[in-house]
């Protein structure tokens, strides 16, 4: 899906400054002398946090200014990944991978029963701003298909019924276990471990 990148939109703040001096810093410490210009994706993750979870066109400028690049090197990267969100988004970002092993196990249900049951499309915000719903590429979650990440946790092994369970639990502000949802353990196979029995008794995960 094209991302929204409006430099020009009204919600775009005038100003944007650090809040945590300290973490920019760091973040450009790691780098040797002559190559900050390496820090420009913890950066823009630094801002985003900061912000919530969307990146206005000011703090890009203020990263160009902090790294010594033009502006366009920042809006080059932010607008190449999809983790950077260049537009408000809702409290919770539901990013629905959509990509091959998702879709074969049920991913287009899953789009289906948050659009209904959010009453909004792909790519939209619920009117009170708790919901974003997008679709998104393959996660690396593959092997626990269909899943999604809602903010920064992944919840796996998800059918249309129990995505709407996890979309009530928020909206209720309950807290839901992210991860598996049948309770599989990591990526095992569904009926418990197929090799390396003895090491999984041993980690207490069979
Ligand atoms: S295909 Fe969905 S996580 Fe990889």
């Amino acid at each position: 899906m094209k991302k929204p990148f409006d430099l020009k939109a009204d919600y775009q703040p005038e100003k944007f400054t650090f809040k945590n001096k300290k973490a920019v810093q760091e973040i450009i410490a790691r780098y040797p002398k002559g190559r900050q210009r390496s820090a420009v994706m913890p950066l823009l993750d630094l801002a985003q946090r900061q912000n919530e979870n969307w990146i206005p066109r000011a703090a890009m400028d203020e990263i160009a200014e902090i790294i010594g690049q033009p502006p366009i090197k920042v809006y080059e990267v932010a607008t190449f990944y999809s983790m950077y969100n260049l537009a408000p988004v809702g409290k919770y970002l539901i990013q629905l991978c959509g990509t091959t092993p998702c879709w074969l196990c049920g991913s287009a249900d899953i789009m289906k029963s948050c659009e209904q049951h959010l009453g909004i499309h792909n790519g939209e915000t619920t009117k009170d701003n708790l919901f974003t719903l997008t679709e998104v590429e393959c996660l690396g979650a593959c092997v626990n298909a269909p899943m999604v990440q809602i903010n920064d946790d992944y919840y796996e092994d998800l059918t249309a019924e129990r995505m709407v369970e996890i979309l009530e639990a928020l909206a209720a502000g309950k807290d839901v276990p992210v991860g598996s949802q049948t309770g599989r353990k990591c990526s095992m196979a569904c009926s418990g471990p197929t090799t390396l029995e003895d090491q999984a008794k041993k980690a207490g995960v069979a």
